[in-house]
């Protein structure tokens, strides 16, 4: 949540700072801002807002200066306008900070300052560790040792970057339990949230790592821990090739994403599954910028957390799995238990991570806890995954980020090749999510032996056919986008599945209402006559998943029940599905597929059918209101 930039060198800083705040756009987009030196004088241009409304203030005001730092917010403390946007100032105005992150401690430290004189001009958190920083300043005339004095009374976890009037040749970035990375250049230097924002410019960073400050000069970085001591830390090489975000043609980041997912599920299974024969391999036979492994440890530094490095004894010895995720990696994560469990007969607990606070985690030495987290920022997966490893649980990462936090705090990592998602719904990467599960519990089932050859080639060779079945159902988009308009004037539509598709009826209502923010609610089919039956009258869409299998004819009865009441009656069902036909108003056709592998395919006219009712109602598809990519706030 928020992004921050900095920037020092030759070039005129405010384009650079605009250029990486576009590529962190997707970590909020409420407010954005900056603050540069020009002439020895600090000035700040900043507007509520989508980036845009930045860039016509740098563009009215054409600043000059060589250095600078940025921030795109999405608000904690205080509502989205002028005020609140970042940088925030100190009284004297003299040197500004931008902030990711909360300062849990900061009304008792604003009211401490506010006794000693300063004046606040903000509703933010943010703004106390300006004042706080600025005091330090005036008793030690230090600006490393200030930021030293002040995270000392800082709680919270946050990123930083700071900048002083006094000091025009100096960024300093602070990190406490989130990213951040230097990107160093010729004679210039960078700094980012998220290394992919300065990977236009360079490819060698230093990331800091917790509880770490970074003193940034145009001739590169030093490091600090926050008790003084320097740290030393070699660059690394990022990917060779910078990421191209464009739409390729498509009208929307979202559907061109939903678009890419045949090809993301066939990288996906080209990495991990050579062949149905051969078992299935979490050790990368590439590195992640696509090379092959060299000898060269800059290179290979992001290889080291790849892959999953589990014995065959310890993963014989795991007696119980626990996954933690968020959003729709929550219900990827559904899917990931009824198919570890299927496949190996080991139990697996799946839990909202934000629920994990304040509870006891059921983890131990014979437990593995896998945290799924496209971004692998996200806050409240990263904490819970902290836990269990307190807890001395082995320790697994899905996520399509290889260079994020959760790469960095788990020795197992199993990387999604999805290519960036900039679209803030996450399509591609659920499907990529449900893949890795797939392809974790053939794995798991191969090295304890809970499945025969046999049966995993089977299992190997129908997953492999799954993209071409996704390339039949985005051939019928047409057919999808005429069947789905008639549902968008609905104020509330239910969704509902059993067994694997429950947590596909949960992906469908929650996509449909982050994207066109019509109300909607998944649940178990079974529980329909439990309660939420109530709300079903002729006004109210009810989308049924239902595929042939275990829990066919008890779904067909469930939605019988929502027939009974006059529910309006839509069914994501198999190509020549008669009993569907005759019983649903609308039938969204998918291919034949085997039951256990159809969460693959029953998503993708949900998420379709979500798109064009959003794009039909004119709402922003790619970047919805109050929303962001990366939730880096508990
Ligand atoms: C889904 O469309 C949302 N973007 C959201 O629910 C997301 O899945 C959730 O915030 C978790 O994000 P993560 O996968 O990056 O951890």
């Amino acid at each position: 949540m928020c992004g921050i930039v900095g920037y020092l060198g030759p070039a005129k800083a405010a384009p650079v700072l605009l250029s990486e705040l576009r590529c962190l756009e997707y970590r909020g987009y409420d407010s954005a801002g900056v603050a540069i030196i020009q002439d020895g004088e600090l000035s700040v241009l900043k507007a509520a807002g989508k980036l845009n409304n930045l860039e016509k203030l740098i563009t009215d005001n054409k600043p000059t200066a060589t250095v600078g730092i940025g921030h795109t917010r999405w608000a904690t403390h205080g509502v989205p306008n002028d005020q609140n946007a970042h940088p925030h100032l100190d009284s004297s105005k003299t040197i500004a900070v931008v902030h990711n992150g909360i300062i849990e401690n900061y009304e008792e430290l604003k009211e401490e300052l506010i006794k000693e004189g300063c004046a606040f001009e903000s509703d933010t958190d943010t703004e106390v560790i300006a004042h706080l920083i600025s005091k330090e300043y005036e008793k030690e005339k230090d600006m490393l040792k200030a930021i030293f004095k002040t995270v000392e009374r800082l709680r919270g976890a946050y990123a930083l970057g700071v900048v002083s009037q006094k000091h025009p040749d100096k960024i300093y970035a602070i990190n406490q339990h989130y990213s951040l990375s230097v990107g160093l250049g010729n004679n210039e230097s960078f700094l980012a949230s998220d290394s992919m924002a300065v990977r236009q410019y360079t490819n060698k960073v230093v990331r800091l790592e917790q509880s770490e400050i970074a003193e940034i000069t145009v001739e590169g970085v030093r490091l600090f821990a926050f008790d003084g001591k320097e740290v030393k830390r070699r660059p690394m090489s990022l990917d060779s090739n910078p990421y191209v975000i464009d739409k390729g043609g498509y009208k929307h980041f979202l559907l061109k994403e939903i678009h890419e997912q045949p090809l993301v599920l066939r990288q996906t299974l080209a990495k991990y599954l050579i062949h149905p024969t051969k078992p299935v391999s979490f050790i990368p036979h590439i590195t992640p910028n696509g090379n092959a492994p060299t000898n060269n440890e800059e290179e290979n530094a992001l290889s080291k957390s790849y892959g999953v490095h589990l014995s065959d004894m310890e993963v014989k010895g795991i007696d119980r799995i626990q996954v933690v995720a968020c959003g729709t990696a929550y219900h990827a994560s559904l899917v990931g238990k009824l198919i570890i469990e299927q496949l190996c007969n080991i139990p697996v607990a799946v839990d909202i991570a934000s629920e994990t606070r304040g509870r006891r985690l059921m983890v131990n030495e014979s437990t593995l806890t896998i945290a799924v987290s496209q971004s692998g920022e996200t806050a409240d997966t990263l904490s819970a995954l902290e836990e269990a490893k307190k807890l001395g649980s082995f320790t697994l990462g899905i996520t399509n980020r290889p260079d994020s936090h959760l790469a960095q705090i788990t020795p197992n990592l199993i990387v999604t090749e999805c290519g960036i998602e900039v679209s803030v719904a996450a399509t591609k990467t659920y499907l990529a999510q449900l893949t890795s599960f797939y392809l974790l519990g053939i794995y798991l089932a191969e090295k304890r032996g809970a499945i025969s050859a046999e049966q995993a080639k089977k299992l190997k060779s129908d997953l492999n056919a799954i993209p071409t079945l996704l390339e039949q159902i985005l051939a019928r988009e047409n057919e999808i986008r005429m069947a789905s308009l008639k549902y968008a004037d609905a104020h509330d539509v239910v969704f509902i599945g059993r067994g694997l598709n429950y947590p596909t009826a949960l992906e469908g209502a929650l996509k449909l209402k982050e994207l066109s923010y019509i109300h909607a609610s998944g649940y178990a089919a079974g529980e329909l006559k439990h309660g939420p039956i109530a709300v079903l009258d002729s006004k109210v869409p009810v989308v049924t998943v239902i595929v042939p299998g275990s829990v066919y004819e008890k779904t067909l009865s469930n939605a019988q029940e929502a027939r009974a009441r006059n529910a309006q009656m839509i069914a994501v069902a198999c190509e020549g599905d008669e009993q569907a036909a005759k019983t649903f108003d609308t039938v969204l056709s998918i291919p034949q597929v085997d039951e256990f592998f159809s969460p693959l395919l029953t998503v993708v006219p949900m998420q379709l059918m979500s798109y064009f009712i959003a794009d039909y109602l004119g709402k922003d598809v790619d970047q919805p209101r109050n929303l962001a990519k990366s939730v880096t706030v508990e």
